[in-house]
């Protein structure tokens, strides 16, 4: 099992913005979590990431409870995930993006600059070339020199993607993906996203574009007012009469 999340809780204020939730991800796992506006999608990433701490519960990630660590350190045992809104720095080109997203390089420290210059070079050249890799892999050339305000919507949901990727994770979260993204790249994304998982690489995926989603993952995850209503196969979940009625709040 690579991810678990045991009863995971989190309120603000008196509101339970996740409650209780509840569900593994194999090793290798597609899976999507879907849910009206609020439901509370976006906080539970937060808590699985280390954005935010719960108010109980427990994550564990390949067997190790990693509720208390940082989110630098669930990143460095291979699980990132990207925000809703993209985080891209503006001023910073393609390709200077996914540079900075290569972490633990010893030339931001004093020491790596002045005590070991070699292999201060040999890591940038590696960095160098993980970066070449993924502005070819996401077909991103024609922008990696672009400062990366002036990228659009979808091309800013690549550059997400790959910055995850510069962590070299093995559990990827996306937060909405194929938001503000055209129909053309949101093939393309997910042509990413599955050759990405056939490498082994697993995803868990919040989105609001259910066609896309559901032909993607093969198991989805319904939350509704903080809770997971509903779980399984996409189609199953989506024709299940509490999943409707949260969806048409309550007409049916
Ligand atoms: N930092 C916060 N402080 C107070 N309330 C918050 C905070 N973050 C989220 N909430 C509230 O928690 C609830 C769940 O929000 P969340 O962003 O997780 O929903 P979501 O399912 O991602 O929604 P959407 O589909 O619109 O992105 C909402 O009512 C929201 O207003
Ligand atoms: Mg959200």
């Amino acid at each position: 099992m690579t991810l678990t999340l045991s009863s995971l809780t989190r309120s603000f204020g008196g509101f339970r913005a996740v409650d209780s939730v509840s569900f593994s991800v194999d090793e290798g796992g597609l899976v999507g979590v879907i849910g009206p506006n609020g439901a509370g999608k976006s906080t539970l990433f937060s808590l699985i990431s280390g954005f935010l701490a719960p108010d109980s519960g427990t994550v564990s990630l390949f067997g190790e409870d990693i509720t208390r660590l940082a989110a630098h350190e669930r990143a460095r045992r291979g699980m990132v995930r990207t925000f809703q809104v993209p985080r891209e720095y503006a001023h910073l080109t393609v390709r200077e993006n996914l540079l900075a997203a290569v972490p633990g390089q010893s030339g931001e420290t004093l020491r790596g600059l002045f005590l070991r210059p070699a292999a201060v070079r040999a890591e940038e050249q590696t960095a160098r070339a993980r970066v070449a890799d993924a502005i070819g892999f996401l077909r991103l050339s024609p922008v990696a020199e672009t400062p990366a305000g002036r990228l659009s919507g979808g091309q800013k949901k690549l550059l997400e993607l790959g910055r995850a990727l510069m962590t070299n994770p093995k559990l990827i979260l996306l937060d909405e993906p194929f938001a503000g993204v055209n129909p053309v790249l949101v093939a393309a994304l997910s042509d990413h996203i599955r050759t990405l998982n056939g490498r082994g690489i697993g995803f868990l995926i919040i989105e609001h574009d259910l066609p896309a989603l559901t032909r993607l993952v093969s198991t989805l995850h319904v939350m509704d007012r903080g809770r997971i209503i509903a779980s399984g196969a996409p189609e199953a979940v989506l024709s299940a009469p509490e999943v409707r009625e949260a969806y048409l709040g309550g007409v049916s």
